[in-house]
């Protein structure tokens, strides 16, 4: 399996961080395509949590090389903590270990302000983005304008950088939002410049070479296919490509890798999101609360980049049909099927009503949900509690029953399921 694509098939949080973490203890390389830090990657190992936001969750294993891509936009301040804070739990951290491309985007502390400053003049009708700057970051590379990684290196960086705040504060200013001094900023860039000098590195050239010699690539995706900037909840998405495709300009390998490439889509058992944006199967109340949990626990349904709680509600087959033929899905892998445990009945949306017409599919994609009304199909829940499971026959009928009408629906095999945080808690088919 030279090439392996984990997309989340939702609003994000499906739990990609430690699928990915299952398959990577025999990757070559793992690579992120997409996104910055707004991304928030759990991975528990025995007692150890660790939450990722920038490196891919496979740095865990001692095995692959972990890559961020030329299509990521990177905050140095935050890869460097998160880089520290491996090391402080014992990764090795090494230019061997860490490939940073010369050609993926910087954030810096202008982008995080004009985030939170254009969010402010959105009033109500904000995104609900994380605020770590990405929006303005992937403006500033459309614009033609913004710093990359290979900059750092550059011996006039300084300047460039100056110029890159000078002329934010203007915006900022127009945002009637305070300016940024420009020197603590150049301060803090030239340790990120004397840290990350040596983990830059052709990333695009060092992936194919691993892919011509038959090695093993496996790409994580940030975020997920809904909040896709072309194929999502538009204009309630990330900026960045989250789908499939992405991973061929966001990692610079070519088209002809995706032949034999195996796309995995990660769907949790029910539906989330955070921030704004339609969610014809939300739930609230009591229900929300059993789906989301109360937050005692790090995996409860709360940000793990922002804290935030997660809307929550029944999963959306039509909208996981769609991801499975934007993404070519292969296989899917269901998350968090311990949280259904003790529903008596479980809801499953298997279409849309509008006007009194039913349709199996959106007219236009799902850039225009509002004003659908979802149609469920009723299953039997169980009882027992799943978590210890790890034989797919050993899962309660009505467990492989559910799964069989999501499979179904999607048209693709289920491959893996989750039943429960820790790292063992997997069910294979
Ligand atoms: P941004 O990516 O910070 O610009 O936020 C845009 C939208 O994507 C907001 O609704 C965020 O809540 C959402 N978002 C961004 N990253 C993630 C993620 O990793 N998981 C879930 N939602 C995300």
């Amino acid at each position: 399996m030279p090439l392996q694509i984990i997309v989340g098939a939702q609003w994000g949080d499906e739990g990609k961080g430690r699928i990915v973490d299952w398959f990577a203890a025999q990757a070559d390389v793992v690579a992120r395509y997409n996104g910055g830090d707004n991304a928030g990657h759990s991975v528990t190992v025995g007692t150890q949590l660790f939450k990722l936001h920038l490196v891919p969750s496979g740095i865990i294993h001692s095995r692959p090389v972990a890559v961020l891509g030329n299509g990521m936009v990177i905050n140095p301040e935050s890869l460097l903590k998160e880089m520290d804070m491996l090391q402080a739990l014992g990764v090795e951290i090494s230019p061997r270990r860490i490939r940073l491309s010369h050609a993926a985007h910087l954030i810096t502390p202008a982008h995080r302000a004009l985030d939170a400053a254009l969010e402010a003049r959105r009033g109500k009708g904000n995104i609900g983005t994380t605020g770590r700057g990405i929006g303005p970051a992937y403006t500033d590379k459309a614009a033609r304008t913004n710093l990359r990684i290979a900059d750092l290196l550059a011996p006039d960086f300084a300047g460039r950088l100056a110029s890159h705040i000078a002329a934010a504060n203007n915006t900022l200013q127009s945002l009637d939002a305070p300016a940024l001094e420009i020197q603590p900023v150049l301060d803090q860039f030239a340790e990120y410049v004397r840290r990350l000098t040596p983990f830059i590195a052709d990333t695009s050239a060092e992936t194919c070479e691993v892919l011509a010699r038959g090695g093993y690539v496996l790409a994580e995706g940030a975020q997920g296919t809904l909040l896709d900037l072309d194929h999502g909840t538009y204009p309630f998405v990330t900026s960045s490509a989250t789908i499939a495709a992405g991973v061929f300009s966001g990692l610079g390998i070519g088209i002809t890798a995706a032949r034999d490439a195996v796309v995995t889509g990660v769907c949790k058992s029910f539906q989330t999101r955070v921030g704004s944006g339609p969610f014809p199967t939300e739930v609230f109340d009591d229900l929300a609360l059993r789906l989301r949990g109360t937050g005692a626990n790090p995996w409860d349904e709360y940000g793990t980049t922002t804290g935030r709680a997660r809307r929550v509600g029944w999963l959306d087959g039509v909208l996981l049909r769609y991801a499975t033929r934007i993404n070519g899905f292969t296989e899917l892998v269901i998350t968090k099927m311990d949280i259904l445990s003790g529903f008596e009945t479980l809801k499953l949306c298997v279409a849309y009503t509008k006007d009194g017409q039913t349709t199996p599919d959106l007219p236009f994609g799902p850039t225009e949900l509002e004003g659908y009304e979802p149609v469920y199909e009723t299953f039997p829940g169980w009882s027992e509690d799943v978590s210890n499971l790890r034989n797919w026959d050993d899962l309660p009928l009505a467990a492989r029953d559910y799964l069989a009408a999501i499979s179904r629906l999607a048209g693709v095999p289920v491959r893996l399921v989750s039943v429960g945080p820790e790292r063992e808690q997997i069910v294979p088919r």
